[in-house]
């Protein structure tokens, strides 16, 4: 049939484009093929990096989850704690793997990653062996038990979030949450302020969560920003706020930094 051959014509020449791509592309001056043999682990294709950070830059999400994984250690080792020491660990909305990754090869906890997006999830379990991946639902609880983990982390998810689901996934992380354990958050805080509409800056400095597209969410069209006596009074209910740095997210720019125990 023509319009078959047509389509798998389109096809076969989408796929030679990404090869040629990807072939071209350089990784700190690198060849891609080279920088995964240096670091001892593949690099995910650009368009799984494009849906999770608006780029294909391989390069920034190398150089942003090394960041970030640092991030959060600091927070951590200023509170007293070490990402070693924590048993089973989840990340929450991992995407394609930018920071647990980072983790590859940390010794004693247990490495959890999860996403609402099947494609993403597929190519962390293909890619990274060393941790286990799940897919869960936009809006139903995970699948783990109460008390699963001793340390969750979320890089910009609730920043992805309508109000309704930012309330339910902490209500579900505090459930799978051990007595004890901590959650980290980002959230687009005051930085953002200047850049929202008239109506919602009034919004924000009322002390109420801004959210647009709203109807997206789970997608970085959806975008929502959080003053900080907001999360204290509203996301953070049953946790207590251990640390909240201002734009403290390296890896995550100009984001907040929360971290959070469950009592
Ligand atoms: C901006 S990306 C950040 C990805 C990753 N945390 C990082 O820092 O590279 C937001 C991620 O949250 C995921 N996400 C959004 N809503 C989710 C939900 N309800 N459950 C799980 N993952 C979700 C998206 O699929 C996406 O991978």
């Amino acid at each position: 049939m023509p319009g078959q051959d047509l389509r798998l014509l389109t096809r076969a020449w989408g796929r030679l484009g990404r090869i040629s791509r990807r072939a071209r592309e350089r990784v700190r001056g690198l060849p891609l093929r080279a920088a995964e043999r240096k670091l001892g682990r593949p690099v995910p294709p650009g368009r799984l990096i494009h849906l999770v950070a608006n780029t294909e830059d391989v390069t920034w999400f190398l150089d942003t989850g090394a960041l970030a994984a640092r991030s959060i250690r600091q927070i951590l080792r200023a509170n007293g704690r070490a990402i070693e020491d924590f048993g089973a660990i989840l990340d929450f909305g991992c995407g394609v793997g930018r920071v647990i990754r980072q983790w590859a090869t940390l010794s004693g906890p247990t490495l959890h990653g999860t996403d609402y997006n099947p494609s993403l999830v597929a190519w962390c379990r293909r890619r990274l062996p060393f941790a286990q991946f799940t897919v869960n639902a936009l809006d139903r609880p995970l699948a783990a038990s109460p008390e699963s983990y001793d340390f969750i982390y979320c890089l910009s998810v609730f920043t992805h979030l309508s109000e309704p689901l930012q309330r339910f996934w902490m209500q579900d992380l505090h459930r799978v949450l051990k007595p004890g354990g901590y959650l980290l958050i980002t959230t687009h805080g005051d930085h953002y302020l200047p850049m929202l509409a008239p109506d919602e800056q009034a919004q924000y400095q009322s002390g109420r969560a801004v959210v647009q597209k709203a109807s997206r969410e789970g997608s970085n069209d959806c975008a929502a920003f959080h003053p900080e006596p907001y999360v204290r009074a509203v996301l953070a209910r049953g946790f207590e706020v251990v640390a909240m740095i201002p734009e403290g997210a390296l890896g995550n720019p100009s984001q907040d930094l929360y971290l959070l125990r469950k009592a």
